[in-house]
């Protein structure tokens, strides 16, 4: 099955839910099936309420692959890397979008919607679902981040 055919979990806070509504939309039309944990409004919340949403189902494998929006991307970034197993990244051009998964193997991608404007962000989507993990020593590395999250746990 390809990448972009797999199920997405999407989730926002108020600074983006304009543009979580256009990615899903656009999601959508690629024939990808979209879980949306909110918010559902303009009304002003807690974004690492729905960072953690999305954070802990792909944490705990129940999606593969999750989106998050908030204003800058920073504070989604933050609550979204606090999770095991979690590798978010905040992109802002094509580039990172695609190193993002060729290096790091991100399973969550990050946008600030007050950053980055909403085609480029539809781009950013796109290149990131398409680019592959490229493995081998980026594999090895990536394994390195459990034994940093052991240490982190205290053990
Ligand atoms: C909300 O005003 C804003 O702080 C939030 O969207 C995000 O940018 C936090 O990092």
């Amino acid at each position: 099955m390809a990448e972009s055919s797999k199920k997405i979990i999407i989730g926002c806070d108020h600074a983006a839910f304009e543009m979580k509504e256009k990615i899903k939309t656009f999601l959508i039309s690629l024939g990808i099936e979209v879980e949306d944990a909110g918010t559902d409004g303009e009304k002003s919340v807690d974004y690492p309420i729905y960072g953690a949403k999305v954070a802990s189902a792909v944490s705990q494998g129940l999606v593969r692959r999750g989106i998050l929006l908030c204003g800058t991307g920073l504070g989604m970034s933050m609550v979204a890397n606090r999770f095991p197993g979690v590798r978010a990244a905040l992109c802002g051009g094509l580039f990172a979008a695609s190193m993002s998964r060729r290096h790091n193997d991100a399973n969550i991608l990050v946008i600030g919607a007050r950053v980055t404007g909403d085609v480029l962000a539809l781009e950013i989507v796109k290149t990131w679902l398409e680019t592959p993990f490229e493995g081998d020593r980026h594999q090895r590395r990536l394994e390195l981040f459990n034994r940093l999250e052991d240490m982190a746990g205290g053990q």
